[in-house]
Order: structure tokens, then sequence, then C-alpha cells
């Protein structure tokens, strides 16, 4: 199951991509926001990290205008490595090298076409482990550090 998120910045991507999801067979969770009204992208964005975290969802799509805000709030949840893109090779690197367990994407960046292909060239991709499970080793003793 994926659980996907968004703020009123989001909105219109988050239904094209529950469309797209749903056209792929995949399960999905929507988090929210549900209208134009304007929200506070952490509520989303914590939501969908915990739910991720929680082993609740497998993987997680959070969406404001421009992904900025929500990949500053999904990367504080210890655990979760949420990665920004805008074009198909950081979304398939950000699962082959980052191994990111949420893609965050910005409604007032991308076209809806333009987002769909981010997301299935993330889900297509596979963590290629080795030298970048060592490397993601080294974030998570990061976050215990911090923490
Ligand atoms: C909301 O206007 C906007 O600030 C939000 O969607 C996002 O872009 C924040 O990073």
């Amino acid at each position: 199951m994926i659980i996907i998120g968004s703020d009123h910045g989001g909105l219109n991507l988050k239904t094209a991509l529950n469309s797209y999801l749903h056209r792929r067979g995949i399960e999905v969770t929507d988090a929210g926001t549900s209208g134009d009204a304007s929200v506070d992208y952490p509520d989303f964005g914590q939501k969908v990290a915990e739910t991720v975290i929680a082993g609740e969802a497998e993987l997680g799509i959070l969406i404001c205008g421009t992904g900025i805000g929500m990949s500053i709030t999904a990367n504080k949840i210890p655990g979760i490595r949420a990665a920004l893109v805008t074009d198909v090779f950081m979304a398939r690197m950000a699962r082959e090298h980052n191994n990111a367990n949420v893609l965050v994407l910005g409604g007032r960046v991308l076209d809806e076409q333009k987002a769909c292909d981010l997301v299935g060239a993330w889900l297509d991709a596979t963590f290629e482990g080795g030298r970048h499970q060592a490397r993601l080793d080294k974030i998570t003793a990061l976050e215990e550090k911090y923490s």
C-alpha cells in the first residue's frame, strides 16, 4: 500500500496520481487534504511519514506547491528518506541509490503527465544496496547522534 498526501498546493497533482496508481493496480490510501482550503503542509507530511515508519504503508508520496516544505517535514522523522525530484533520472536514482521511502513532488512545478512519469520511474526502480547501503547507514548514524 502507498500513502499519498498533499496540501492545497498539491491537491490537483494528488488527484491525478491517485488515478495513476489505481490504474497500475496499486492500493492507495489518501491522507488528504481533500479540498481547496489553505492547510499546513507539515500536518500532512507528518501523517504520511509516520504511516510509512509504522510499517502501515510500504511507501509514501507527498506533494505541496514546490515540494520543499514537504521534504523538509518528512525528513525530520527518523527513518524517512524523502526525495524531492523534478526529472525521471532523479526519480530513478532516488530509489536505486537513496532507497527513498517517500517521493516528494511540486504541484506548482510539474504537470500531471510528468508527475506520473516520475512516480513510475521511482516505483519501477530497485535499490542497489552495496556501497549505497553503507552510505544510508551513515545517515542512520547521524539520526541516532542527533535524536
Ligand atoms: C503553500 O502556499 C506553499 O507554501 C506550500 O505548498 C509549499 O510550496 C511549501 O513548501
